[in-house]
């Protein structure tokens, strides 16, 4: 006889069914396979809670660029929307036309000629919007070298070597050769002059980056594009730029709106930022904004007809969360360009002045001061031989700090540099609890006879 469930009309108990609670506390769970048997959801929550707490303090971790805090308006709004697929944009066209309207704040933002068309789209973050800039700047050059009867089979992609390695996950996986630009004595990013030397018939665009991940520096956009103007008038190549925006695309337009990097430039074809950075949203949201439709190519876009609806897709995914894109939207109109400005230039405000505190201590030197984004990278000084970058970062390690340690690329690789990133949630108060750390751990450091930790046993960093 099939079981009843005991609330059906007709096989209702009089009993009430009591899950039980932490029944299983004195039983083990495989680590690896699926169990046979259910928890009960409180020991299944208790088991995973536990276990998180050995993760690092999300509001300690200055290594990151991504958002660790948000309003708990907007994570109400973002739980309220967990499970609505981005791509059903039939179902939830709301939650589509939010998007749209993200696109076209963007668009205008960076000052998109045509605005009011906005081509772009969200993505899972800056990653997936690099791919797709960059191809849309492949098939482009395809189509133009198919057009003029020229070979389309060796494309090139120009930037400096401190591209963050979704540009190195571009060139792998779409076949394009990177041509890297190296660093040289104290200059760390791609200047003008380095990338129009490498650039030919064959180079689809280059890349420059508003915020290098190594050290917070702008790229100079303005000037690279001046250089490529230059090189058109001289040899006919017309190549497009795309801006890393990953960071400084939600930095500059609120704390430098005078420096021009963005469409106002012409030849500034596309541009990506990440929601999840300075866009002030959780992981993971990206977004991707083209000057106009022309800078992306139709034959790049899929209809999809798809329960019941053509609809056009640009995306490396297909199902995808709808909630960050709503947590942006919240972003926008809750903080406005206002709200933006105080948020990002206070973290300036804690950046620089954080800076200047730590190059008081002594033994340190700044890279830079995180007057661009508000992050700043520094090292040691030449005489310092008794300990590395990488011993002060195990030591802030201690107090539940995270500052990265990590040597820079090639021509610079003896150089050990400690990488602060500053976001919304960091304050004064807690950097200057972070210089009183470093200041307590000085005399131990300053007293070590030779250095501990270089970057095979220091804490471990990847870009
Ligand atoms: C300049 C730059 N580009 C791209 C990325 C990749 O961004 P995401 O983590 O959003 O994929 C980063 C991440 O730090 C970055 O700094």
């Amino acid at each position: 006889m099939p079981l009843k469930h005991p609330s059906s009309a007709t096989g209702r108990s009089q009993d009430l069914a009591v899950a039980p609670l932490f029944s299983l506390e004195t039983g083990t769970i495989p680590r690896h396979e699926l169990p046979d048997g259910e928890l009960p959801p409180d020991v299944a929550y208790q088991i995973v809670h536990d276990e998180l707490m050995l993760d690092g303090n999300a509001r300690l971790n200055v290594a990151t660029f991504v958002t660790t805090w948000m309003e708990p308006q907007a994570e109400k709004l973002m739980a309220e929307c967990f499970d609505k697929n981005m791509i059903d944009k039939d179902e939830y066209p709301q939650t589509a036309e939010l998007e749209a309207r993200c696109v076209s704040i963007l668009s205008n933002l960076w000052h998109a000629p045509e605005a009011a068309e906005a081509t772009g789209c969200s993505t899972t973050g800056s990653s997936e919007a690099a791919m797709l800039g960059g191809l849309a700047l492949k098939r482009r050059w395809q189509k133009r070298r198919q057009a003029e009867g020229k070979p389309a089979d060796k494309p090139n992609l120009v930037m400096g070597i401190n591209v963050q390695v979704c540009w190195e996950k571009f060139a792998n996986y779409w076949d394009v050769e990177m041509r890297l630009v190296p660093m040289e004595g104290d200059r760390f990013t791609l200047s003008a002059d380095e990338a129009v030397e490498r650039c030919d018939e064959n180079t689809i665009g280059v890349v420059a980056i508003l915020g290098s991940t190594f050290d917070g520096a702008y790229e100079p956009v303005a000037e690279i594009c001046k250089a490529l103007d230059a090189l058109q008038a001289e040899t006919g190549l017309d190549v497009p730029v795309h801006v890393d925006g990953a960071s400084g695309a939600m930095i500059a337009p609120f704390l430098d709106p005078d420096l021009e990097w963005d469409f106002r430039l012409p030849r500034v074809a596309s541009i990506n930022t990440s929601g999840h950075k300075y866009g002030l949203v959780y992981p993971g949201v990206g977004w991707v904004v083209w000057r106009d439709a022309d800078a992306l190519p139709g034959d790049l876009v899929f209809w999809v007809n798809y329960l019941g609806d053509n609809m056009p897709t640009f995306a490396l995914n297909f199902s995808r969360p709808g909630a960050q894109v709503v947590g942006q939207y919240y972003n926008f109109i809750r903080l406005g360009v206002d709200g933006y400005r105080k948020v990002q230039g206070y973290a300036r405000d804690v950046a620089t002045r954080l800076s200047s505190r730590i190059a008081e201590l002594g033994p340190f030197e700044l890279l830079t001061r995180g007057d661009e984004l508000p992050v700043f990278a520094f090292t040691l000084k030449d005489e310092i031989e008794n300990f590395t970058a990488f011993d002060v970062s195990n030591a802030l390690r201690e107090r539940g700090w995270q500052v990265p340690a990590y040597t820079f690329p090639e021509n610079r690789t003896d150089l050990a540099a400690l990488r602060v990133v500053v976001r919304r949630g960091f304050t004064h108060d807690l950097a200057d609890l972070l210089v009183s750390d470093l200041e307590r751990q000085l005399p131990r450091l300053e007293a070590q006879a030779t250095p501990v930790h270089d970057q095979t046993t220091g804490a471990a960093f990847a870009h």
